[in-house]
């Protein structure tokens, strides 16, 4: 079955573009290889990302996502059975986002103020819903 998971987290105090290029690297391998797809969004220190694929393989990867260094303060958001995956053509897209770009996709200034009840995670889905349309379009 098909799995959806959506968290966020804090990336570490003076993280670069090299840092994310770093980490992409790594995860694009490792989904590749295990048919795990997603998408990875920065902005203001910030990350939130989702990862589709199978519930155990998606549980391990979080865990393992959980101990690594380069961010912490990591909050749960989403965890859902769904039937079709929204970034199919991705083993982990990205996008960094600056303020105005932000306010395009969503009503909130700061991915710390997506917490985790229905409305909110709902509100996060939608965000990366938004930004999939995008990403297919451009
Ligand atoms: C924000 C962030 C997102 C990550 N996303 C993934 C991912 O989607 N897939 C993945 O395999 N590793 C991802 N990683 C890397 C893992 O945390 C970890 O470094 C990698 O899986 C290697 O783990 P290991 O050193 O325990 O073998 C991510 C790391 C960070 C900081």
């Amino acid at each position: 079955m098909l799995y959806e998971l959506i968290y966020r987290s804090t990336a570490k105090p003076g993280t670069t573009t090299e840092d994310l290029e770093d980490i992409l690297k790594t995860a694009r391998d490792f989904n590749q290889a295990n048919d795990i797809t997603g998408c990875l969004l920065y902005h203001g220190g910030q990350f939130l990302q989702i990862l589709e694929g199978n519930f155990q393989v998606l549980l391990d990867l979080y865990d393992r996502i959980k101990r690594d260094p380069r961010h912490r303060e990591f909050l749960l958001l989403h965890m859902k059975e769904t039937q079709q995956r929204m970034y199919s053509e991705w083993t982990m897209a990205f996008k960094s986002l600056d303020q105005n770009q932000l306010s395009t996709y969503s009503s909130v200034t700061a991915f710390t103020e997506i917490e985790s009840n229905e409305k909110e995670s709902s509100m996060a889905k939608d965000l990366f819903q938004a930004i999939s349309t995008d990403l297919v379009g451009g």
